[in-house]
């Protein structure tokens, strides 16, 4: 296990009704002026909205709103969200929605405290400093309620690129399984597959005797297997919803990463899909995880071979362990697509004469140089090699 510093300080408040905290939460940590930030529409569709801003009013926080960030969010309307609360003196901006909203948000409470442009952060530059965030969550994926991440586009180029700090970690965040009950199928499933990558993307590493962490993300990994099918067969179910969405944000709270380096490449190689195709985050990487993981297996089978035992239960073949390897990757595909998600470029909308394209904006654009990195350091080659194994 590798030297690390664990630092999630976000307060969770998990449950039935919890959104109606919401007022007093803000004022325990700071808010005097809000900006309530939101989707394309669910959140006023459901009455959240209104039960949001009954919950502000009864507290006396005065607030101004902000909606339409649309899903793989823009950076259009950051600009718009950053000159709103400047001009209209906002400390604490408050997100309701998923995680699309979430990283807007984030990146508008950056933005607002810093002089020059909130792009430089989505091109490296750490965040040391922003306004409050607090989150109510609405689906169980991105796992942004627990992070100190944002993924943003960037229309020109339409680069899709991330940005971390400890200063955009939600104060709070307030989760209400009920709320996900109103999701397409489609984007529950999308969410699942999401807090899967996002546990594979932590089990794949180059890291030894990593076994407390191997052993939570097998067992979340089981979690999803168990209450995925639940979900999709009675979207009303609340229980199993609950335990996705206690998953989703166990998964990206770091929690699962201590101590391990990490892979990330599957993320990398989809962000490009939904940059380009405005494809839900985690269809793409429905499609994208088995190529990659059939890729990388080389690299270490035995890695691939114990979670295809432990979490598909595939039997080892110690003679030939990347046919285990091979079994547990069979298997994690055709678990995504008995959950509704698709599993080649067709059935994402994605195009094969726009993969050289797609390799460009992937290990070129916006300042990279023709490489990305993870549990192996890919070149263009490599990732159209796993571009064309996905067709
Ligand atoms: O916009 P509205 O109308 O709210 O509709 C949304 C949206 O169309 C809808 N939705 C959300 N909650 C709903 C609902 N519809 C009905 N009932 C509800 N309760 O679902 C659609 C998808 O929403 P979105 O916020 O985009 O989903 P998700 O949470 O999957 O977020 C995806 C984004 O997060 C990024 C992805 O790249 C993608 O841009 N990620 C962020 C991470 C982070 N900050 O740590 C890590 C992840 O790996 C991921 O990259
Ligand atoms: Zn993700």
């Amino acid at each position: 296990m590798e030297n690390f510093t664990y630092y999630s300080p976000t307060k969770f408040v998990f449950g039935k009704e919890t959104e109606n905290e919401a007022g007093k939460l803000v004022k325990e940590f700071g808010g005097s002026k809000v900006l309530i930030h939101y989707g394309g529409g669910s959140v006023v569709r459901s009455g959240l909205l209104d039960r949001v801003r009954a919950s502000l009013n009864t507290e006396g926080v005065p607030f101004v709103e902000l909606g339409g960030v649309k899903p793989n969010p823009r950076s259009g309307l950051v600009y718009e969200g950053i000159d709103l609360c400047r001009k209209e003196g906002v400390d604490f901006v408050l997100a309701v929605g998923g995680g699309s909203t979430i990283d807007s948000a984030k990146a508008i409470a950056a933005g607002v405290v810093y002089d020059g442009d909130f792009w430089d952060f989505y091109q490296g530059k750490w965040i040391e400093a922003a306004l409050g965030v607090g989150t109510i969550l609405t689906i169980a994926a991105a796992g942004s309620e627990g992070s100190p991440d944002s993924v943003i586009t960037k229309e020109e180029g339409m680069f899709k690129r991330g940005a971390s700090g400890d200063a955009i970690r939600p104060k709070f965040s307030i989760l209400n399984p009920a709320l996900t009950q109103t999701l397409p199928p489609h984007q529950t499933a999308a969410g699942i597959t999401d807090i899967m990558a996002h546990l594979y993307e932590r089990y794949i590493t180059n890291s030894r005797e990593v076994e407390v962490t191997d052993r939570l993300i097998e067992g979340l990994l089981l979690t999803m297997v168990h209450e995925g099918p639940r979900v999709i067969a009675d979207p009303d179910n609340y229980e199993a919803r609950a335990n996705i969405m206690w998953a989703g944000t166990m998964a990206h709270n770091h929690s699962c990463g201590v101590g391990r380096s990490q892979d990330w490449l599957s993320h990398m190689i989809e962000h490009e899909f939904s940059a380009l195709y405005d494809v839900a985050h985690g269809a793409g990487l429905a499609v994208t995880m088995p190529a990659v993981f059939t890729f990388e297996m080389e690299h270490n089978v035995m890695r691939f071979a114990q979670v295809a035992v432990r979490v598909w239960g595939c039997q080892m073949d110690f003679e030939h362990p990347e046919v285990t390897a091979k079994a547990g990757i069979e298997a994690l595909r055709n678990f995504l697509i008995s959950i509704g998600m698709p599993s080649n470029f067709k059935e994402l909308g994605a195009r094969e004469e726009d993969i050289p394209q797609l390799v460009d904006t992937l290990c070129n654009g916006d300042g990279r140089d023709g490489t990305i990195s993870g549990f192996l350091t890919l070149n263009e080659e490599d990732c159209t090699k796993i571009y064309k194994m996905m067709i």
